[in-house]
């Protein structure tokens, strides 16, 4: 099983929940891959952001390593669910699909009930913001990995 996760700049949000969802499947000895990508091109190459880095480490979490890079189409084909952050992120990868196939690989990763819900974009606020938004990651992984089970 292959999981994206996106969000818009992929510096912020997803590779924290790249992070979380890496270590979740390692502890628990599952095979699952995952990777994150952002919808823009605005960080591609970057290393996530300083105040994202330092909110996963501040809870045992490395993603210093990570580095941007923007959805193409082609990973309808590499993953078999694609996750969005937020209602602007599922629209511009929903634009992308060429088929009810693409179409049906993209979930929202705050979902409740058949419901997607916006993981608040923390990158506009001060460093206070990232470790709620850490926290509901958190959350949201434990449940897409024991949907995935
Ligand atoms: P992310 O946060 O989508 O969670 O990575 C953002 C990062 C950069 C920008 C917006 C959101 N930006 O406009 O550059």
């Amino acid at each position: 099983m292959k999981l994206l996760v996106v969000c818009l700049g992929n510096i912020c949000r997803s590779p924290m929940a790249e992070g979380i969802l890496r270590k979740i499947i390692t502890e628990q000895n599952l095979n699952i891959e995952v990777d994150s990508a952002g919808t823009s091109d605005y960080h591609v190459g970057e290393h996530p952001d300083n105040r994202a880095i330092a909110t996963a480490k501040k809870f045992g979490i490395d993603i210093s390593s990570l580095r941007g890079r923007q959805f193409t189409t082609g990973d309808f084909d590499r993953f078999d669910r694609i996750y969005a952050m937020d209602r602007e992120n599922y629209k511009n990868i929903i634009s992308l699909a060429r088929n009810t196939e693409d179409r049906e690989k993209v979930f929202y990763f705050y979902n409740v009930n058949n419901e997607g819900f916006d993981v608040p974009d923390p990158w506009f606020g001060g460093h206070e913001g990232f470790t709620p938004v850490f926290k509901l990651l958190e959350n949201l992984s434990e449940q897409v990995i024991q949907d995935l089970k």
